[in-house]
């Protein structure tokens, strides 16, 4: 098939001729019957949802009960990032390093050439523009998705700045936008009728971040088929970012106001599933406080002219876990979503075209589960898949802060990492500088969720929560983070915490409540920033006692919170053989010798 056959190709809005012949040359290549070149506009929005429920892959919810939104159900082998099937195709495969699943770029290609040969067939191609970041940066970020899937389209529009609002960026641009080719894999031959969830069980969700191209196909489901979230600005941005001396994070970004309205902004980097969106629209329980949201899962942070670390958020929207999500829990979340225009995928759907999940307030009698079951009650199995999710625009959020969308980003006093740990851990700990606050982060430990296919509840090493989204060599990352603080005034880098919401007793409760009460948490971090809260110098770091945290109102048993901050030194030490491990797989000629460093000071101050 010649490029001229397929109609729309030659529709291009851009003078960018780089975008129009790469249009071009993936028509030719997975000839689809039309191409269409996205807008962005409500026109585009109603069109591609009419389709989507013409086709049965969304239902349009109650329009009284949740304006404008939908319900999706995936396939259920579809509902997750595939890590397995993750690739960063470095020219060596030491660039893409020991953590990362590795193929040369040139194999890369050539089998995902043929995979792609004629994979839209039946199919529309979509050119969608979009900007991860405020349009208006110095050197905004762009990127053109092509997708043959209406889901992945309308998913864009709620997670990026995406439409014709982004052509004139892109004509000026050069070759300075992330190529981002994804296709379901799912061709359709004449007279072939689609199912609601096309997928391919052949999945590759490919990276090649030396020419800033993502190769995606297989997969429908949000971080593997999203590309401007995980693929580019964290696992392409991560590359740029090591290039040219910034940081491309796992992290939501919170702005905290004390009672003095004084402003202070935290990032947090937690592992996905472990809290990251909860935190970002945390409603402080402790008095005074008042807390608003700039990002719920990825930062992106550069030093300011006045030396300190700036953060902005690159998403448009919010990708939140929904089961645990509610009123109580997390109440912005839930206002942010009564406002309309969200996708949720995965969940329940009650009989009345409203959705229901796990822990959501409510007692259904009655549902269709995300496999298409009836449920009650006793069915006996979760109506939500764990991973089940909502996408909605972060405009919507009651407590955004006005500066969400600064090109300039707003200036980062904290960084907290944190996991999802039963043991060991405790709920916060303070490092004794910016190079031990980087051992924490690289040493950090976390179960595994149901964010990624595989085993949930495994303890695994997720250095800065950026295992799964690293596009280089793990110990090359720390060596840029040792360097990052090097290279800057001491007292203007933000103080490095480490904090866990998740540690448990003996039944398995939680220690400590979460949610709301983690700003008792925050309040001591920054006040740890302000000199004016005490801690005990434990081997692991400064470590308050139950007595330096105000507990004043706690929805907690005191001797539950002594246990949440217990530093227990035998427990440490059988960390000891899980941290050398996990150095032994990062390799010797791959972690610089300062996180060695604090490994072994770490090791004599235990007595291990
Ligand atoms: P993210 O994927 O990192 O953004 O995590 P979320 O904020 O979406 O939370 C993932 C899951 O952890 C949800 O089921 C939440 O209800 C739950 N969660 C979040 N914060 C806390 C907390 O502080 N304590 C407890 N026990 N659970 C939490
Ligand atoms: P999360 O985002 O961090 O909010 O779970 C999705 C993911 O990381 O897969
Ligand atoms: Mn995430
Ligand atoms: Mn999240």
């Amino acid at each position: 098939m010649t490029a001229a056959t397929v109609p729309g190709t030659d529709k291009a809005p851009t003078t960018n001729q780089g975008v129009a012949a790469w249009v071009q040359e993936i028509a030719e290549l997975t000839a689809p019957d039309r191409v269409v070149w996205c807008d962005g506009s409500d026109e585009e929005w109603t069109r591609l949802t009419d389709q989507l429920v013409e086709q049965g892959t969304i239902v349009r919810l109650d329009p009284e009960k949740k304006p404008n939104s939908f319900y999706a159900a995936s396939d259920a082998g579809d509902v997750a990032r595939v890590e397995e099937r993750t690739f960063i195709c470095t020219e060596t495969e030491r660039g893409a390093g020991p953590t990362n699943n590795w193929v040369a770029p040139a194999e890369m290609k050539r089998t995902m050439t043929e995979l792609y040969r004629g994979s839209m067939k039946g199919r529309t191609l979509y050119v969608v523009p979009f900007c991860m970041g405020p349009t208006d940066a110095e050197d905004p970020k762009l990127g053109v998705e092509i997708t043959d899937s209406e889901y992945v389209v309308i998913s864009m529009k709620i997670m990026t700045r995406m439409g014709a609002h982004i052509l004139p960026l892109l004509d000026e641009a050069g070759d300075r936008w992330v190529k981002a080719l994804h296709s379901i894999g799912a061709p359709l031959a004449e007279g072939q009728a689609d199912v609601p969830w096309p997928h391919n069980e052949d999945k590759y969700i490919s990276h090649f971040p030396e020419t800033r191209e993502i190769w995606s196909y297989g997969s429908g489901y949000g971080g593997n088929a999203l590309l401007g979230k995980k693929c580019y600005a964290l696992r392409i941005a991560s590359a740029m970012a090591h290039d040219e001396g910034w940081l491309a994070e796992h992290m939501l970004i919170l702005k905290l106001i004390s009672p003095e309205e004084k402003a202070y902004y935290v990032a947090a980097a937690f592992p996905s599933a472990c809290g990251k969106t909860n935190l970002a629209m945390l409603q402080p329980t402790v008095p005074g406080w008042r807390a608003e949201t700039v990002g719920d899962d990825i930062a992106w942070m550069k030093f300011g002219e006045d030396g300190r670390l700036y953060a902005t958020n690159p998403e448009f929207g919010f990708f939140g876990v929904a089961p645990g999500t509610n009123w109580k829990t997390n109440p912005n979340a839930m206002r942010t979503i009564e406002a309309g225009n969200a996708l949720f995928t995965n969940v329940a759907l009650t009989d009345d075209g409203d959705v229901w999940w796990e822990d959501l307030e409510g007692d259904p009698q009655h549902l269709t589960d995300w496999k298409g079951n009836d449920w009650t009650p006793d069915s006996g199995v979760k109506a939500a898949h764990p991973n089940s999710r909502y996408t909605v625009p972060i405009d919507q959020c009651p407590v955004v802060a006005p500066e969400w969308n600064d090109p300039n980003g707003v200036p980062i006093s904290a960084i907290l990492f944190g996991g999802r740990r039963k043991t060991t851990v405790p709920l916060v700990t303070e490092a004794r500088s910016w190079q031990h606050g980087t051992f924490m982060g690289a040493t950090m430990s976390s179960e595994k969720t149901a964010a990624a296919a595989g085993t949930v509840g495994e303890v695994r090493r997720d250095p800065m929560a950026m295992l799964p989204f690293l596009g280089y060599n793990v110990g090359d990352y720390f060596a840029h983070w040792v360097a990052t603080g090097k290279g800057a005034d001491a007292d203007k880098l933000p103080k490095i915490f480490y904090v866990n919401w998740f540690r448990r007793g003996e039944d398995g409760r939680f220690l400590w409540p979460g949610f709301g009460e983690n700003s008792r948490v925050l309040k001591w971090c920054i006040e740890r920033l302000e000199g004016k809260a005490a801690a005990v110098d434990t081997p692991i770091g400064f470590v308050p006692t139950a007595d330096q945290l105000d507990l004043d109102g706690v929805d907690a048993e005191r001797s539950d919170v002594e246990a949440s901050l217990a530093v227990d030194v035998e427990e440490w030490k059988a960390e000891i053989p899980l941290i050398e491990e996990w150095f032994a797989t990062i390799g010797e000629d791959n972690l610089p010798t300062s996180i060695r460093d604090e490994f072994e000071a770490l090791k004599q101050r235990l007595g291990a």
